[in-house]
């Protein structure tokens, strides 16, 4: 099977460049419109398809980002494996902003978003124990060292509802009594749905602020996450043009079965 690599890129990465054949696709989906028109070219004789979260100009608020048409339209277009690529905010010291974070887990604290493409009518209940992609996130971390990150394997992603930021009182609950490493507004119900979709996800976690626990550091501004995100969307860029080598032109079956996530969750009866 053809691999084609899908990046989300997040508050700070809009675009890509250096892509060969590049053309904005507009792409339809029954579950709504996606955030903007999907980046389609190669990259180093692999398909590449870049779709900026927030649109470009940031437009969609964390809460009305379309996630069920963002990760459908991905499918349609044949993406394999997607890369989530977001700013967040570090629960701990030895996270420091600029740093990325391969995320592993996930606490979903969001509310009230479509969070899957199934229910009435047809049922299924996906295993969501190993939320991400083990191959594909080693092949983020990787990518991110060779390109000169720091980068940390393996973390807790606290999945807020925002906009605002966190109380005080909510920071210290994530940092100290659940033992989350960073906190952001936008991989769940992401993480979720592409795992319906039998899409291998990596999420890559970039470091911007201490959210406001750090008793040294000033509490999380928009200005703060402003000030790290230029220099991290350098670095993601520099990130994802170490995919195609990794990742490689051909893909086998996904040895940890994220592409066979449907085989034994559909409960809805077929001849229904
Ligand atoms: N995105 C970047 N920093 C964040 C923080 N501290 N909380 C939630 N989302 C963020």
């Amino acid at each position: 099977m053809q691999t084609r690599i899908g990046i989300i890129g997040g508050s700070g990465l809009y675009q890509l460049d250096s892509l060969e054949n590049p053309e904005w696709l507009s792409v339809t989906s029954p579950w709504g419109v996606p955030s903007d028109q999907i980046l389609t070219g190669v990259l180093q004789g692999v398909a590449m398809a870049f779709l900026p979260r927030h649109g470009r100009g940031h437009v969609h608020a964390p809460s009305d980002v379309p996630y069920r048409a963002n990760i459908d339209a991905l499918k349609r277009l044949g993406v394999t494996d997607v890369i989530s690529v977001s700013a967040c905010g570090s629960f701990r010291e030895d996270l420091a902003p600029g740093d990325f974070l391969i995320v592993d887990q996930f606490i979903d604290r969001t509310v009230g978003r479509d969070a899957s493409f199934f229910g009435s009518g047809c049922v299924a209940h996906v295993s969501l124990a190993h939320p991400t992609c083990p191959r594909l996130s080693a092949a983020c971390a990787d990518a991110a060292r060779a390109a000169g990150v720091t980068v940390h394997e393996g973390g807790t992603y606290l999945a807020m509802e925002g906009p605002q930021f966190s109380t005080l009182a909510e920071s210290r609950l994530y940092r100290e009594v659940w033992g989350c490493d960073v906190i952001g507004m936008t991989n769940m119900p992401e993480a979720k749905l592409a795992r319906e979709a039998e899409l291998c996800y990596a999420s890559v976690a970039m470091v911007t602020d201490y959210d406001c626990w750090h008793p040294d550091h000033a509490e999380v501004d928009v200005a703060q996450v402003i000030a790290t995100l230029g220099a991290n969307a350098a670095h993601a860029r520099a990130l994802v043009a170490g995919l195609p080598a990794r990742l490689g032109a051909d893909r086998a079956p996904c040895p940890h079965g994220c592409d066979r996530a449907l085989e034994h969750a559909i409960m809805t009866a077929p001849d229904r």
